[in-house]
Order: C-alpha cells, then sequence, then structure tokens
C-alpha cells in the first residue's frame, strides 16, 4: 500500500485527481467508482478543473458506492443527487453513465444483484475512489462486515448515522437506518484503489487500515489485500502512523527506480 501524506485536503485533492485522470485519459472507456460524503470534495473539484482544462470524460462511466434505503433521487441527501450534484454536473459527465444503487427499489436484493451485474458488463471499475469512516468502514461496509461481500442491504452503525446527521439537519434519527453498499470485495475488485482521509476525526482508522491487523473489526484493512492501493492524507489524518518515516522516504525516492527496459 502507498501512503502519501500531504500538507493539507486542497493538497491531498490535488494528489487524488491526478491519479484519476491519468485513469481517465488512459482508457478508452474509463470505468470510475465514486464515492460521496466530505472526503472526496477536494478531488472532485480538483477534477472539475482538469477538465476545464481539456481533460476528456465523455466517455467515461462512474459507479458509486452505495445509497440509503428509502430515499428517492428527488431527495437531496439520496446519493442519487449528491453524486449528480457533486459528480456528474461538476465534471460534466453524462448521466446515462453514471450509476447509483437503487435504494427506493421494490426488490433491494434484486437491486443489489443488478447493481453487481452493470458494474461486470462496463468491464469492472478501472480506478475506485473512496472515503473512509471514522470507525474504519468503507463504502458502508460497517466493522463485522464480510471482507470478501457483495453489494447488498447493509444496516448503519449507530455512530455513522451520529456522524452522517450533519447531511441531514444534525437530527441523527433522521439519517436512514439502511442502505445500499457496494461488497467489501466488490470494492477489492476495482483495479486500483485510491482512498482520501483529512482531519483528526479519521487519524485512527487511518493508522489501522494502513497498519493494523487485517480484519473485519476495521473493514478499510481491506485495503493491504490490494495490489494498487494508494491512500492520501492529509497531516491531521496521518497523526497516529507509526511508520509516517518510511512513507515519507518511499514517496521522496519514487522515481529513482531505473525505467523498465522498453
Ligand atoms: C460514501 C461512503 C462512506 C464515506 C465515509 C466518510 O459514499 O461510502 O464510506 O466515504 O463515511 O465520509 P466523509 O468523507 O463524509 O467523512
Amino acid at each position: 500500500m502507498e501512503i502519501i501524506v500531504l500538507p493539507d485536503a486542497d493538497a491531498a485533492g490535488r494528489h487524488a485527481a491526478g491519479i484519476i485522470a491519468r485513469t481517465i485519459a488512459a482508457r478508452p472507456r474509463p470505468v470510475v467508482g465514486v464515492a460521496t460524503g466530505s472526503s472526496p470534495l477536494a478531488t472532485y473539484r480538483e477534477l472539475a478543473a482538469l477538465v476545464a482544462r481539456g481533460l476528456d470524460v465523455s466517455r467515461t462511466t462512474a459507479f458509486a458506492l452505495d445509497e440509503y434505503v428509502g430515499l428517492g433521487p428527488e431527495h437531496p441527501q439520496s446519493y442519487h443527487a449528491v453524486v449528480d450534484r457533486e459528480v456528474t454536473r461538476r465534471l460534466g459527465l453524462d448521466p446515462g453513465r453514471v450509476h447509483v444503487p437503487d435504494g427506493s427499489a421494490r426488490d433491494l436484493e434484486a437491486a443489489c444483484a443488478a447493481y453487481e451485474q452493470a458494474i461486470t458488463a462496463a468491464g469492472g471499475v478501472d480506478i475506485q475512489l473512496l472515503g473512509v469512516g471514522a470507525n474504519g468502514h468503507i463504502g458502508f461496509n460497517e466493522p463485522g462486515s464480510s471482507l470478501g461481500s457483495a453489494t447488498r442491504v447493509k444496516t448503519l452503525a449507530p455512530g455513522t448515522r451520529r456522524d452522517n446527521a450533519r447531511f441531514f439537519g444534525g437530527d441523527p434519527e433522521a439519517v436512514p437506518v439502511h442502505c445500499l453498499t457496494q461488497g467489501i470485495g466488490t470494492i477489492l475488485r476495482a483495479r486500483r484503489l485510491v482512498l482520501v482521509a483529512t482531519g483528526a476525526a479519521k487519524a485512527q482508522a487511518v493508522a489501522t487500515l494502513a497498519e493494523g491487523p487485517l480484519g473485519a473489526y476495521c473493514p478499510a484493512t481491506a485495503l493491504q489485500l490490494h495490489p494498487e492501493a494508494t491512500v492520501v492524507v492529509d497531516e491531521e489524518a496521518a497523526a497516529q502512523l507509526a511508520l509516517r518515516e518510511y512513507y515519507d522516504f518511499a514517496r521522496d525516492h519514487a522515481r529513482d527506480l531505473p525505467a523498465p527496459p522498453a
């Protein structure tokens, strides 16, 4: 796992956006996995700036990680609405290529299976952008989730409802109890993972996901199983990393190796 520590959230967003932009530019039909919440906002802002400077996203397909059960696209805090606002419109993506799990479906299990099939039919996710919950969740895979899980219905943790109350007028009870989320197995099938975490509230989760024992207690530790995972953090989120000297040393010498033979 590559750990990149940068001074602040804007620098983290710029770095993550650069990685995603390079993937988009390199693929004929790029498939990008997008996250909601606060962590990726700087990344979307930077990506929008790159689009304004000529990055072509016309053939890009996007898949969101998750959606609340029972909030239709018309609800401003549904992830359909959030992705439309923060990703589709900002970047100028084709709305027909942007997918969010259907949390309003009558048959939620069928909606989850259809979502997995849609990802497969698109050729799989080339690059998945992730945030991490203070409790170590990725997507809405709360602690205790199976590390091999597929898209399914989950119950949010009480702490996640408290954390997300800020999007619902400050009332944790207004945050839906259930969600649909890509599983950890689904996320691990993406060809590249980029996780962005900023702020002191994420410091413990970041230290555990990067250095802690692999396990369901901190679902984000699953990134340790992925061959192409990059974690981009600011100084506050990096505060509890024990191996910080090594991460900075590796980053500073990343380009010292000889180029591979042509
Ligand atoms: C959102 C998602 C969640 C968030 C996490 C962090 O689609 O899947 O895992 O990334 O809850 O949220 P923020 O960034 O708001 O702290």
